[in-house]
């Protein structure tokens, strides 16, 4: 078996740099939200990590539940987005933050705040790991941001390339992509 951080060209996120600014958000989180009836949504799969020391650190009476959405690409740039899981709690009336890994295009967000406004929230809030500003197409209001980081593609923390580097502890570029987009 390869060892999986052997394919890494560099790190552009320490372990260390990414637990300090989790941190950081997790108290700008609470502060924000404190008193809210705090529903946090995740969405599968590349949150798991940043979630789960997220959520540690917020000293609030929060709820957990997790969207499923998948894009099946077909080569080209188009790219269907399916629901592969929904949510379970209601958020009608509460307060929504919506977590995921990077902001990219905003194509994923946008349909997700999109599905989750029709349940009716009082508000929804935005939280991402990363985002590449340079690759927005869709105007998506993200509310929390850990780090703004170039067009490039990275892995590990929870995020994958074909499903795989999401146990690294550390986001990094890999080495030579024999896909170039395929996500
Ligand atoms: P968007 O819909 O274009 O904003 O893309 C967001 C989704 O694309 C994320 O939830 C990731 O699953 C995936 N994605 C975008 N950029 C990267 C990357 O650099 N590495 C791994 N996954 C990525
Ligand atoms: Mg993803």
């Amino acid at each position: 078996m390869s060892d999986p951080a052997a394919d890494i060209a560099r790190v552009l996120v320490s372990e260390e740099e990414i637990r300090r600014r989790v941190s950081e958000l997790a108290e700008q989180v609470q502060t924000d939200f404190a008193g809210r009836d705090l529903v946090v949504v995740g969405l599968l799969t590349g949150t798991l990590m940043f979630l789960a020391d997220l959520v540690r650190e917020i000293d609030l009476p929060l709820r957990l539940d997790f969207i499923g959405v998948s894009s099946y690409r077909d080569g080209t740039e188009s790219a269907e987005l399916v629901f592969t899981k929904e949510l379970k709690l209601d958020v009608n009336g509460r307060d929504v933050l919506l977590v995921d890994d990077i902001l990219d295009t905003g194509k994923t967000l946008r349909a997700v705040i999109d599905k989750l406004n029709g349940m009716a929230p009082r508000q929804i809030r935005t939280c991402v790991l990363l985002s590449k500003k340079a690759r927005r197409e869709y105007d998506i209001p993200a509310d929390y941001i850990g780090f703004e980081i170039p067009d490039e593609f990275v892995v590990g923390y929870g995020l994958d390339y074909a499903e795989k580097y999401r146990n690294l502890p550390s986001i990094g570029v890999l080495k030579e992509l024999a896909v170039s987009r395929e996500r």
